[in-house]
């Protein structure tokens, strides 16, 4: 597919979206299969030494209530995923990269996999940290990241950060590389509908990730938050609704670009459509991620307005998700690490 096919896909109405969106369920279930895989997100800490202009918990949002779980009730939580045969966790945090969080997290990985007899997997969403830190966790057990490229184009990228080295392009770029070169399984996406983004920079995206040659994707739409400086230009923006129909679009080429990565259903989606991430299943998507996150805090991890399931605690979240997944028509992996194929080729494995 060339850049001008993407294009005009992404674009697709009608038939010609229905016909897109079935052949990318087609492929998936060809080359995936129909299963779906759980990985319980806990959202441990929203402290960020960041400024990412679009994000809920950036450093300069004082409306924000600080937290960092306990390791009492994060082990809790992966011990409740362990038990419920969700074969792994994300820990997600803002970016901090001070030499106690390094620790911090390494002692946690250890901790996870002795309580699960080593069977827990466990993916880490923390940010750009140097390579050594990247190493040090992969040794303690870590074997997935996942870190968004938010935009491929570098301008649009300055557009959505503050332009000093804190926010760096390169760096972000270098972070990458950094983690596949370590061994991990590495999972980027972006943001969709972002003000100033094109189409073209859509397909550029997705090019992208194919050039990367990545191992898993996460993205979804772009969804305005009041106390983010990205809001004054919200009248930039497409509908929700369009920028959710074009979020299932960019996943439908994206399966069909990279048929054997592994998917995830964005939360985001579910902040437009109830269903969202459901739909996003019977697209392309084969990974679901389930809230672990204590309740008590979800309320102060608001990356975007309307997030859902903010009161559900772990054990409804649960009963929701596979009730769910069943109308979608697909089947949970249970007690599965539903490793990404890709990667495991791509390791001659
Ligand atoms: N809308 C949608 N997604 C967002 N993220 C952060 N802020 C927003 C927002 N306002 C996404 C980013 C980040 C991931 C954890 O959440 O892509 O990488
Ligand atoms: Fe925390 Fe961007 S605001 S990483």
């Amino acid at each position: 597919m060339d850049k001008q096919e993407i294009i005009q896909l992404l674009q697709s109405k009608g038939e010609e979206r229905t016909q897109l969106l079935k052949k990318s369920r087609e492929v998936k279930e060809k080359v995936v299969g129909n299963k779906v895989y759980f990985r319980g997100l806990i959202e441990f800490s929203n402290i960020c030494s960041k400024d990412c202009l679009y994000c809920g918990i950036r450093k300069s949002n004082t409306n924000v209530i600080r937290y960092s779980a306990t390791d009492n009730e994060i082990l809790e939580a992966c011990r409740f995923a362990w038990e419920t045969r969700f074969a792994s966790v994300v820990l997600q945090s803002g970016e901090i990269s001070s030499p106690e969080f390094v620790k911090r997290v390494d002692y946690l990985l250890k901790e996870i996999k002795q309580l699960s007899n080593n069977e827990l997997g466990i993916t880490l969403s923390c940010g750009e940290q140097s390579r050594e830190t990247y190493l040090r966790w992969f040794e303690s057990g870590a074997h997935r990241f996942l870190l968004r490229i938010e935009s491929s184009n570098r301008d649009l990228y300055y557009k959505i950060h503050p332009k000093n080295n804190n926010h760096s392009f390169e760096k972000r770029l270098e972070a990458l590389l950094f983690l596949k070169e370590t061994g991990y399984q590495v999972g980027t996406g972006v943001m969709i509908g972002l003000p100033f983004q094109t189409y073209k920079d859509l397909a550029d995206d997705l090019l992208f990730l194919k050039k990367l040659d990545i191992d898993m994707c996460g993205m979804g739409p772009y969804i305005e938050h009041e106390d983010t400086p990205l809001y004054e230009y919200r009248n930039l923006l497409m509908s929700k609704q369009k920028r959710f129909d074009l979020a299932l679009n960019m996943i439908a080429v994206l399966r069909l670009l990279m048929p054997d990565i592994n998917i995830a259903a964005a939360t985001a989606l579910q902040a437009i459509d109830p269903a969202g991430r459901e739909k996003a299943l019977a697209v392309g998507a084969n990974i679901i991620m389930p809230n672990l996150t204590p309740v008590g805090y979800r309320e102060e991890y608001q990356l975007y307005e309307d997030k859902p399931c903010l009161d559900e605690d772990k054990e409804l979240c649960r009963n929701c998700l596979e009730a769910r997944i069943e109308l979608s028509g697909c089947e949970i992996g249970y007690d599965e690490w539903g490793d990404s194929k890709h990667f495991i080729k791509r390791n001659g494995k």
